[in-house]
């Protein structure tokens, strides 16, 4: 039995939408940012008499159930009945990216319990079977996930841009409704998809946003993140409140957190936000500022986290 502890990653430019639903190829790449303080434990014990998971003490069910044994079997084929064990320190399906941890944290603490010594893009490209955003927290700091090109989906996983170390930045989360989300990301992508007229846009836009993104990074040039940041939140938002039906996850409240940070940028603190799919909004700031722009959403949201940039995985035997 081995348990795996994984951070879950936050989008700066977001994967919304797949060239392949049954292997989960995205339409475009993403850069994501891997936080510290949230994690998943997750404890993969082989030989139980029956496939049983349980997550923060409950015991899974129906679709919640199958999807994790479904991955088990992809991850340990042929595999024995296991007992998944699972726990996040944060709400789970708020739009707080649990579903990134998750699928990576159960990837990794199943490969590990079975002996199997995969390599960290092996293991990626499994997570990435789980839950697309999965494949890019195999690794702490700034990731990206390319699109790839082949069919098969094995260039299509997570890549290391920065490591931790590389930039001390903040993300300050103004959590507006920890509540399970109404659509989930995997039927809301679909539909945008298939019924927006905005969808074409997205994905033609995608490569330049990237490019953008990974020189910001590397020149740690907080304002050309934060402005490719916001505007790749903004296109994504943009096609799912054109599809059919519309899709909308903003609130009156997403709406003055992102009235917060520009007011904040208008009295020169270096903010950006990013949105997915969920109310809450995350605020990327430079860590000597996180305290004013805590403040300043304190005023809007009923609880403010301060996240800073997170390491990589850990495997506990
Ligand atoms: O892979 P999923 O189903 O967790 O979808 C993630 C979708 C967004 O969080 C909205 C964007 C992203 O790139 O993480």
């Amino acid at each position: 039995m081995t348990t795996a502890i994984v951070h879950p990653n936050i989008a700066l430019v977001k994967y919304w939408g797949k060239r392949d639903k049954a292997l989960n190829l995205p339409s475009t790449g993403s850069i994501s940012l891997t936080v510290d303080r949230y994690e998943t434990r997750t404890t993969v014990s082989f030989g139980s008499d029956h496939d049983v998971a349980y997550l923060s003490g409950r015991r899974l069910q129906g679709k919640e159930h199958e999807r994790v044994f479904r991955h088990l079997d992809l991850v340990v084929p042929g595999r024995p009945p296991a007992e998944v064990v699972s726990a996040n320190n944060f709400p789970s399906a708020a739009g707080l990216a649990s579903s990134s941890s998750a699928f990576a944290a159960l990837t990794m603490a199943a490969a590990a319990s079975a002996g199997l010594s995969l390599p960290i893009e092996r293991l990626s490209e499994l997570a990435r079977r789980g839950s697309g955003s999965a494949c890019r927290s195999l690794w702490g700091g700034f990731v990206e996930w390319r699109r790839g090109v082949l069919a098969d989906g094995s260039d299509s996983h997570g890549y290391p841009l920065a490591p931790q170390s590389a930039w001390d930045l903040r993300l300050v989360v103004a959590v507006l409704d920890p509540g399970q989300k109404k659509i989930g990301s995997r039927e809301a992508m679909n539909r945008t998809t298939e019924t927006s007229p905005m969808y074409p846009v997205w994905v033609n836009t995608a490569d330049l946003d990237l490019d953008e993104a990974r020189e910001a990074i590397a020149a740690r040039d907080l304002s050309a993140l934060g402005a490719v940041m916001e505007r790749s939140a903004l296109k994504m938002h943009a096609t799912m409140m054109t599809a059919l039906p519309a899709i909308r996850y903003w609130q009156p409240a997403s709406v003055a957190a992102m009235e917060v940070v520009e007011s904040l940028r208008a009295g020169g603190v270096s903010a950006f936000w990013t949105m997915d799919a969920g109310p809450n909004v995350k605020v990327l700031c430079e860590a000597h500022s996180a305290d004013a722009v805590a403040r300043a959403l304190a005023e809007v949201a009923p609880a403010v986290e301060v996240l800073g940039v997170g390491g990589p995985p850990r495997l506990i035997p």
